[in-house]
């Protein structure tokens, strides 16, 4: 299991411990889907600073970058203050990914008790077992939504099971596999007929860049749309399902994603089409209820909404201003569906319904509090 990336003939993670052992390698996501390149971390700085921006972006990635991050403040100080430092420092990078906060707080749960000496190599070893657990959720959770896209390809033999996606839920936001993605790669592989409609997601565009990389190097056949067009699609039978990830989910199933993900989630109320959301159990903020009051949504620079990264007929990559200019902007960068808007919650566990209680079922040792 893993390794299912595959770039340029090789088997990529995202994440990966460089040739000398203790340096880090991450794909940098900024230069996608131009150019592949590698980035190392070699200091909790340069962690943070990847996550920040967005070298590294999606829920599982955040969180496994940052245990790695706390691995390597802890080679220069493996101290107290330095441990409680490098965990306020990439606690900080971004708010909404829950995952972010529970690597942090399983890193700490780890290390605290431990005399200073043995630290390192427990950091090490713990961010390996994060990342190693994160490509087997993702391919459990692949599992899970491949019956329902089987399911579903019954009902239309033949015919290609149309999925829309919105933002890159694929293996560039986690370790491997992906999570939305999953359920589509095993399908695909499987020799179900599938056809994704890849949502752009402006402003930063993950699904034109990414998705739709991700897909094309998969050979999985897809269309990139306008944010604007799913609601178009579901009213004329074009989309059979909706599949999307999660940055944080509540104890109550109100599922925090991608700005836009609620406008596609009323469009596929309003038009019978399900709607499902894929998500590793370290998504789901056990301690909150009320997703639309809880979860603290990301403010990004206004700069993402006026200009657009893009490659040139040149060949050259930059950014281009669209929106007037002096013209202000707003860019909120997550948004929360309530759970009544979810046809289930795709776990490693199985699907729940997106309530309390479909929760509470398959995770019954989470009661309360934060998460084990
Ligand atoms: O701002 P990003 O690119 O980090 O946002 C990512 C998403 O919204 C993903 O859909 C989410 O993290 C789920 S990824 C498995």
């Amino acid at each position: 299991m893993g390794f299912h990336v595959n770039i340029h003939g090789r088997h990529y993670r995202t994440i990966w411990l460089d040739e000398d052992g203790w340096g880090v390698r991450v794909i940098d996501q900024t230069r996608l889907p131009f150019h592949f390149e590698t980035v190392r971390l070699s200091t909790a700085d340069e962690a943070a600073h990847a996550i920040r921006h967005m070298t590294v972006r999606g829920a599982p990635l955040i969180g496994a970058t940052a245990a790695y991050g706390v691995a390597l403040a802890l080679r220069v100080d493996s101290s107290n203050p330095a441990l409680e430092q490098a965990l306020a420092l990439l606690g900080a990078t971004r708010p909404t990914a829950v995952n972010l906060h529970w690597a942090l707080a399983r890193m700490r749960r780890r290390l605290i008790d431990l005399p200073q000496a043995e630290r390192v190599a427990a950091a090490y070893a713990e961010a390996g077992a994060i990342c190693d657990e994160d490509v087997a959720l993702c391919h459990a959770i692949g599992e899970h939504g491949l019956g329902v896209i089987r399911e579903i390809a019954a009902k239309k033999p033949g015919a290609p099971v149309n999925i829309l996606t919105h933002c890159n839920a694929g293996w560039l936001a986690t370790v491997d596999w992906g999570t939305a993605l999953a359920p589509i790669y095993l399908a695909h592989d499987a020799g179900i007929p599938v056809h994704v409609w890849v949502d752009e997601t402006r402003p930063r565009n993950q699904g034109a860049a990414l998705t739709a990389y991700e897909l094309g190097s998969h050979g999985v056949p897809h269309a990139v749309i306008v944010d604007n067009a799913g609601g178009h699609l579901m009213q004329h039978g074009e989309v059979d399902m909706v599949i999307v990830g999660s940055d944080r989910t509540t104890a109550t199933g109100d599922v925090a994603n991608k700005i836009g993900t609620y406008l596609k989630a009323l469009a596929a109320k309003d038009n019978g089409v399900p709607f499902y959301v894929a998500l590793p159990s370290p998504t789901i903020d056990w301690a909150l209820r009320d997703g639309l009051k809880e979860i603290p949504i990301e403010e990004r620079a206004g700069r993402e909404v006026t200009h657009l990264f893009g490659q040139g007929e040149d060949g050259s990559t930059g950014f281009f201003q669209v929106a007037a200019p002096g013209s202000a902007a707003c860019n909120p960068a997550f948004d929360v569906t309530p759970a009544r808007l979810v046809t289930g919650l795709i776990t490693e566990r199985g699907i729940a319904p997106a309530s309390a209680e479909g929760l509470a079922k398959l995770f019954p040792e989470m009661t309360s509090g934060v998460a084990a």
